[in-house]
């Protein structure tokens, strides 16, 4: 059955916002996978603008599902996730001043480095996700590098939902995800996703994981994590 992933930066964001330790991301954590999170999902960035290398070992250990590591391809990260060992690692292009990511890993443009990460990773037993754009050339290069996983980016979907951009953005994802499922990679997507968003995704053939991070901690705020977490579950599941 189709997971959800939660990921949890935005609990960090709010604890650097003062530098007093709480909220408590480990605490956090567990109450997203006491709510049916099916694993939970942080992106060390290379300036730790929210979540700090030792959130990244506690939760290694804390965790009862699983830890996705979303990570650059810059080397200092790529030492720091071999050495913590994280379930997955998602690999992600990150650029210093935005916001969140934007757009998708060219992996077609960089085969040899992405395809030296993912053979280190997975000798460490280590899934590797890929995250692109649902872009037919990048399911091909993230197949031909040996991921075992692309996550489709539903950022573009998410901006235009309820419009005919919207829905031709679906018809793109739902392309490329045929195209990942054909070529025997999982299918992963995320970004931007809510719960208004979120159903015609998880209804898309061969999705095994959603990773959802800011509607869900934003949510959390008025109705608390665990009702969050639970309510974003079911749609994702389809109970809703
Ligand atoms: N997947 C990836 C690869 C991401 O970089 C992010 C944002 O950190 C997400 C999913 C979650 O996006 P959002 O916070 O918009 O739900």
């Amino acid at each position: 059955m189709i997971k959800l992933g939660v990921n949890i930066d935005h609990i960090a964001t709010l604890r650097q916002a003062r530098k007093e330790g709480h909220p408590d991301l480990i605490k956090a954590a567990l109450l997203c996978e006491k709510a049916g999170a099916g694993g939970i999902t942080v992106h060390l960035r290379e300036d730790r603008r929210h979540v700090q290398d030792g959130d990244v070992k506690g939760l290694r250990v804390a965790l009862k599902t699983k830890l996705n590591l979303e990570m650059s391809a810059a080397p200092e990260i790529v030492r720091f996730a071999l050495a913590v060992g994280p379930d997955d690692v998602c690999v992600v292009p990150e650029k210093r001043q935005e916001l969140t990511t934007e757009g998708g890993l060219d992996v077609a443009g960089q085969k040899k480095k992405i395809r030296g990460i993912t053979g280190l990773m997975k000798s460490r037993g280590i899934r590797v996700s890929l995250f692109i754009d649902p872009d037919p050339a990048q399911v091909k290069a993230a197949a031909d590098v040996g991921a075992d996983c692309v996550e489709l980016h539903t950022g573009k979907y998410a901006l235009y939902f309820g419009t005919k951009k919207g829905r031709s953005e679906l018809e793109r994802i739902k392309k490329a995800g045929r195209l990942a499922v054909k070529r025997g990679l999982l299918l992963n997507a995320g970004h931007g996703l809510n719960y208004e968003n979120v159903r015609p995704v998880a209804k898309i053939p061969g999705m095994q994981e959603l990773n959802i991070g800011f509607s869900i901690i934003s949510r959390s705020v008025f109705v608390g994590i665990e009702k969050a977490v639970r309510e974003m579950n079911e749609l994702v599941k389809g109970k809703r």
